[in-house]
C-alpha cells in the first residue's frame, strides 16, 4: 500500500509542484486548497501524512489544520510550511504537536527527507503499537499470561480500571494468579512509579495486624519501642494489596472500612489522624457473600471493596491457557539455571490440558518444574509428569461396584474410598507430614495417624502409598 499523503497549499503552482514531486516519489497524493477542505478531509479519509503551509489565505490557516489533524487522526504526523525567517511560528507548531517543519523556498531534496523521516516515524510507532497489543492479546499482560477470551476479558477490565482509583476485589480460586492480577492492575495505573505494598491479611496474628496496617506509637503496647509507620503509610501514593481480606479479624474490618471512607486513620496508641493517598486492592478466595450472612465479614466493608470486581477463573476453565503458561515456566526456568528450555512432548502437553488443577496455575507450575529438573533428557514427556491422579478423580469412581452390596457395608466402603482420596492429596500436599497434614485438615494429629494405619496409607518404608 502507498503512503497516502495530504497536500495543503493555497498557492496552485507550488501545491502542483510538490504532489507532482511526491508522487515520483511513489505516494498517493490528494491536495487541497483551503483549510477548512483539508479539515473537512481529515475527518473523513486516513492520511498517512501532511504537509500544510502555515499561511492559506482567509478562513482556516495551517495552524487550524495542524490542530484539527492532532484530534482527527492523532498518529498522522504534520509538516508545516513556514515563511522564511518565521521560525517562531514554527516552534509554536512544533509545540502544537507538528512533527518538522520547513521553510520556504525549499529544495526538493529537503521535501523529501522530510517527508520520508515522518513517515517513517508513523510506521515505527504503529507497528509498535500493533506489536504491543498482539504480545498483549496473545499472551498476556506483563508477567500474566493468558491466551484465551476468559482471561482476555479480566485483561481488558484490568486496563480499564488501572488509570483510575476504584477500589478492585479481585477473586478467585487458590493458585490462580490474584496478586499477579493486583500487581498489574498497579503496573497500568498512574501509580506505576510509586509503592505497591502488598499485605497478607491472613499471615499476620490477630494482635499484631492493625499496628502492621496503621503504625503504632512509641509505648502503644509492650515491645513497642519506637514508632513505627504502618503499611498504608508505606504505599502512600502507590497501591495497598490486601490480600486474603476475608481472613481479616473482624474489629480490624471496621478500621480498614474507615480507611476507605475517610481516607485517613490513626496508628496504634496515637490520635493524630493520618491522611493518606492509597489504591486499594483486595483479594481473597473465600466466598464473602457466605461470608457476610454469617457474620464473618461486614457487609459495610463487602459493598466498599467490591467497587470493581475481577473474578479470575479456574485453570480447569481455561485449558487453552495451559500451554502458554507451560512453555512460560519452561523459559523461565531455564534462565534460573541458566540452560536453554526443556521441550515438553504433545503427549504430555494434552495430559497437562486435561488435569483439572484444584491448585490453579501454582500447581500446574509446581508440576512442570518439577517434570523439567527430573526429565532425563531435553524432552518431558508423559511419564516425566506427577499428577496427582487422586485429585484429578482418575481411576475407577470410588462408589461403583457398590451397588451389590448391603447399605451398611456400602457406606463404610464409600467412606473408606473417600478418605483415602482425601487424605492422600493433604499428605501429599504437605510432604507427607502428619503433624501438618493434621493441622491442615483439622484433624487430630493421633486419629490422623490411626487413619493412616487402617487405611493403609503408608507403605513399610514409610512413603505414601498411592495406587
Ligand atoms: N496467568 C498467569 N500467568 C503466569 N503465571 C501465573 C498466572 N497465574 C498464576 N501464575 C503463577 O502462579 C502462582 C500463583 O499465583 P498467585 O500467587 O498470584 O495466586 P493467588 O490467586 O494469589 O493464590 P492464593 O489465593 O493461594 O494466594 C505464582 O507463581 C504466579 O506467578
Ligand atoms: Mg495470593
Amino acid at each position: 500500500m502507498k503512503p497516502r499523503i495530504l497536500i495543503v497549499e493555497d498557492e496552485r503552482a507550488i501545491r502542483l509542484a510538490l504532489s507532482g514531486l511526491l508522487r515520483r516519489e511513489g505516494y498517493e497524493v490528494e491536495q487541497a486548497e483551503r483549510g477548512g477542505e483539508a479539515i473537512e478531509r481529515l475527518g473523513g479519509e486516513a492520511f498517512d501524512l501532511v504537509l500544510t503551509d502555515l499561511a492559506l489565505g482567509a478562513g482556516a490557516s495551517g495552524m487550524d489544520v495542524l490542530r484539527h489533524s492532532r484530534e482527527l487522526q492523532p498518529e498522522t504526523p504534520v509538516v508545516m510550511i513556514t515563511a522564511h525567517g518565521n521560525e517562531k511560528v514554527a516552534v509554536e507548531a512544533m509545540k502544537l504537536g507538528a512533527d518538522d517543519y520547513v521553510p520556504k523556498p525549499f529544495d526538493n531534496d529537503e521535501i523529501r527527507m522530510v517527508v520520508r523521516r515522518g513517515l517513517e516515524r508513523t510506521r515505527l510507532a504503529r507497528e509498535n503499537r500493533l506489536l504491543r497489543a498482539r504480545v498483549e492479546r496473545d499472551y498476556g499482560m506483563g508477567q500474566l499470561i493468558g491466551a484465551g477470551s476468559a482471561m482476555r476479558r479480566v485483561f481488558e477490565t484490568i486496563q480499564k480500571v488501572a488509570e483510575t482509583d476504584l477500589t478492585v476485589l479481585v477473586r478467585g480460586e487458590s493458585g490462580t494468579g490474584k496478586e499477579l492480577v493486583a500487581q498489574a492492575l498497579h503496573q497500568h495505573g498512574s501509580r506505576r512509579s510509586r509503592p505497591f505494598v502488598a499485605v497478607n491479611c491472613a499471615a499476620i496474628s490477630r494482635e499484631l495486624v492493625e499496628s502492621e496496617l496503621f503504625g503504632h506509637e512509641k509505648g502503644a503496647f509492650t515491645g513497642a519501642d519506637a514508632r513505627r509507620a504502618g503499611r498504608f503509610e508505606a504505599a502512600s501514593g502507590g497501591t495497598i494489596f490486601l490480600d486474603e481480606i476475608g481472613d481479616m479479624p473482624l474489629e480490624t474490618q471496621a478500621k480498614v472500612l474507615r480507611v476507605l471512607q475517610e481516607r485517613s486513620f490513626e496508628r496504634v496508641g496515637g490520635r493524630a489522624p493520618i491522611e493518606v493517598d492509597v489504591r486499594v486492592v483486595a483479594a481473597t478466595h473465600r466466598d464473602l457473600e457466605a461470608d457476610v450472612r454469617s457474620g464473618r465479614f461486614r457487609e459495610d466493608l463487602y459493598y466498599r471493596l467490591k467497587v470493581v470486581e475481577i473474578q479470575v477463573p479456574p485453570l480447569r476453565e481455561r485449558p487453552e491457557d495451559v500451554p502458554a503458561l507451560v512453555e512460560r515456566f519452561l523459559e523461565n526456568l531455564g534462565e534460573r539455571l541458566g540452560r536453554p528450555p526443556k521441550e515438553v512432548s504433545s503427549e504430555a502437553l494434552a495430559c497437562l490440558c486435561r488435569h483439572p488443577w484444584p491448585g490453579n496455575v501454582r500447581e500446574l507450575r509446581n508440576v512442570v518444574e518439577q517434570a523439567a529438573v527430573l526429565a532425563s533428557g531435553e524432552n518431558i514427556g508423559a511419564q516425566d509428569l506427577h499428577l496427582d491422579h487422586a485429585a484429578a478423580g482418575a481411576g475407577p469412581a470410588p462408589t461403583s461396584g457398590l451397588d451389590a452390596l448391603p447399605f451398611s457395608d456400602a457406606k463404610r466402603r464409600a467412606v473408606e474410598a473417600f478418605e483415602r482420596v482425601y487424605l492422600l492429596r493433604a499428605l501429599h500436599e504437605n510432604d507427607g507430614n502428619v503433624s501438618r497434614t493434621a493441622a491442615a485438615v483439622g484433624m487430630v494429629r493421633q486419629s490422623l495417624q490411626q487413619k493412616i494405619r487402617e487405611l493403609g496409607l503408608r507403605s513399610d518404608d514409610g512413603s505414601l502409598v498411592d495406587e
